[in-house]
């Protein structure tokens, strides 16, 4: 009688165990599927690669967001970055005023902030789903 408690015991531990393992598997597990379309590529080519990038000398934006990294995170990751990217985008933060100045030809036009700013909600929504 002992026997089959301990076993019964062991067997709900080790079920315990495991599906905690497969959870965690699956929050870090890489999302390499990731794709940005060949339209809003050219907008990040054209505003904003230049800083946020993974060779970027600037730390504060390579540590915030690097648009060529994408693919190499987490699916959870990427939702919060996409919905940073339609945050900045929506208030006019990004690119910074301070380099528009200098590059005015870099900002970005009421077109290309609406395609940016759709792409990056709804891509959010269905890695979401
Ligand atoms: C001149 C360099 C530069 C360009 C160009 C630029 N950024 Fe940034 N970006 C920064 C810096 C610097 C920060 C960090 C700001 C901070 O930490 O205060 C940042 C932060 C961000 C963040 C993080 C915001 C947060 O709250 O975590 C996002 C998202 C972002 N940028 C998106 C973009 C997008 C999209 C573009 C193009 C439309 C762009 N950036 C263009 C320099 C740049």
């Amino acid at each position: 009688m002992k026997s089959i408690f301990i076993l019964l015991v062991l067997s709900i531990a080790g079920i315990t165990i495991s599906a905690f393992n497969f959870s965690n598997k699956t929050n870090t597990m890489l999302n390499e599927t990731f794709e940005v379309p060949e339209n809003i590529n050219a907008i990040f080519d054209k505003s904003c690669i230049m800083c946020h990038n993974k060779e970027s000398k600037n730390e504060k934006s390579r540590g915030k967001l690097m648009i060529d990294g994408l693919s190499e995170l987490t699916k959870s990751q990427q939702i919060s970055k996409l919905s940073k990217i339609s945050k900045v985008v929506k208030k006019g933060e990004m690119p910074p005023e301070k380099f528009l100045a200098k590059y005015p030809e870099k900002a970005l036009s009421d077109a290309e902030k609406k395609s940016l700013i759709d792409w990056s909600k709804n891509y959010a929504k269905e890695l979401a789903k």
